[in-house]
């Protein structure tokens, strides 16, 4: 039997979100639908709404969650019901070119669930990231739910299904971060701090953070940079050397998208190391370069999609590694908020005031 429940919809470009009676279909095979306990509200969630990422209206927003699975349908193995699940967007093929080489992390053939939520009125939902995770449940591709320590607050672990986990992969899986590297990291809201964290629990003898706010320097020391630079004020290239011996950071974490502050993270980067672009750039955004520094300067330019993250390897991981007290996942958590208060979190996002608001359920 279907079933009614509440979500939060993006009804048009740029109307404001409003929560309505969603339609959450019976699991199909290989589908689950999970009883959504907290969900971080993300930029993504902002663009959709904006009509920046496509143009299928109503979307169903939300998708850095975690649940209980209420229910499964055929073929399913993985998880049952009554696991603690963390959602994740790229749910693995197991059968696309990357994943037959054995890299999964890469799969170009992610999937999501078959069958669509609708309004009640049969309208279908296009749901965020596949996921749409702003409602009291939804429905997903059962390789979209992984199975996590019960122990770890609902709140703190549905940040690692997006932009945590992005910056924590950042460094530890994309740039390589290990014990005794020196990295920076340029741009430090959640992404950013996420990597500063995932650099700390690698080992990195120095993490640089790197903003153009005093608030987001502030923050990025509780999350473990051993210093702090303000380039709006001092050159962040020189500044960077300096802290280094002259010579540069091991592992440079661009966090912005931006041309300017890629150019920061390839020039603040010692010979051969390694240049991790996480921020995520806007389509008419160049980049100029000597390509006799490309060459000269030797070593590694990644970019990192989803902090190159292998959900069912990284999420009950870095929950664990959490609950050891080893990784302060609790501090991205500014606030708890409702159902009917995403337009308003949108507003504080935007402004800068918190790091994520989180809606529990
Ligand atoms: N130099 C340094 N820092 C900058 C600059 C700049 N020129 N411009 C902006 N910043 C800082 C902001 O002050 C802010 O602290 O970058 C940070 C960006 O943080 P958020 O807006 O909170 O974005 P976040 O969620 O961390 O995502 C960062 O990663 O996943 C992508 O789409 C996402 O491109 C975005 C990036
Ligand atoms: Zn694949
Ligand atoms: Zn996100």
């Amino acid at each position: 039997m279907a079933q009614e429940v509440r979500g939060v919809i993006a009804p048009g470009k740029n109307e404001p979100v409003r929560v309505e009676t969603i339609v959450v279909p019976d699991p199909g095979p290989h589908e689950a639908v999970v009883r959504v306990q907290a969900c971080g509200v993300c930029h993504t969630d902002l663009h959709y709404k904006q009509g920046g990422i496509n143009d299928e209206f109503p979307f169903l927003l939300g998708h850095e969650a975690a649940g209980v699975v209420e229910s499964v349908g055929d073929g399913v193995t993985d998880v049952a019901p009554g696991d603690f699940v963390i959602l994740n967007w790229r749910a693995v093929c197991g059968k696309c070119r990357a994943c037959l080489r054995g890299r999964p992390w890469y799969c170009f053939d992610t999937h999501n669930a078959r069958q669509r939520m609708t309004l009640t009125d049969g309208t279908e939902l296009s749901p965020a990231l596949g996921i749409g995770a702003f409602a009291e449940k939804t429905l997903v591709a059962a390789g979209q739910c992984t199975k996590v320590d019960p122990a770890v607050s609902p709140a703190v672990a549905g940040l690692l299904g997006c932009g945590v986990m992005a910056g924590i992969g950042a460094a530890i899986n994309t740039g390589g971060v290990g014990r005794g590297d020196s990295v920076a990291v340029i741009g430090c809201g959640g992404v950013g701090d996420a990597a500063i964290a995932g650099s700390y629990l690698a080992g990195a003898a120095k993490v640089i953070a790197v903003d153009i706010d005093d608030r987001k320097l502030a923050t990025a020391r509780t999350m473990g940079a051993t210093h702090t630079v303000n380039s709006a004020e001092t050159d962040p290239v020189e500044a960077i050397r300096e802290l280094t011996g002259g010579f540069g950071a091991d592992v440079v974490i661009e966090a912005v998208g931006r041309p300017e502050t890629y150019k920061q993270a390839f020039y603040a980067r010692d010979l051969a190391g390694t240049v991790v672009l996480v921020g995520v750039p806007t389509p008419e955004m160049k980049l100029e370069l000597p390509l006799l520094d490309v060459f000269g300067r030797g070593g590694a330019l990644k970019s990192s999609w989803y902090g190159d993250c292998l959900p069912s390897r990284d999420f009950p991981m870095l929950v664990d590694l959490h609950l050891q007290g080893r990784l302060p996942l609790e501090k991205f958590v500014s606030e708890a908020i409702q159902l009917d208060e995403v337009e308003k979190a949108f507003e504080r996002m935007h402004h800068g005031d918190v790091l994520r608001s989180v809606v529990v359920l």
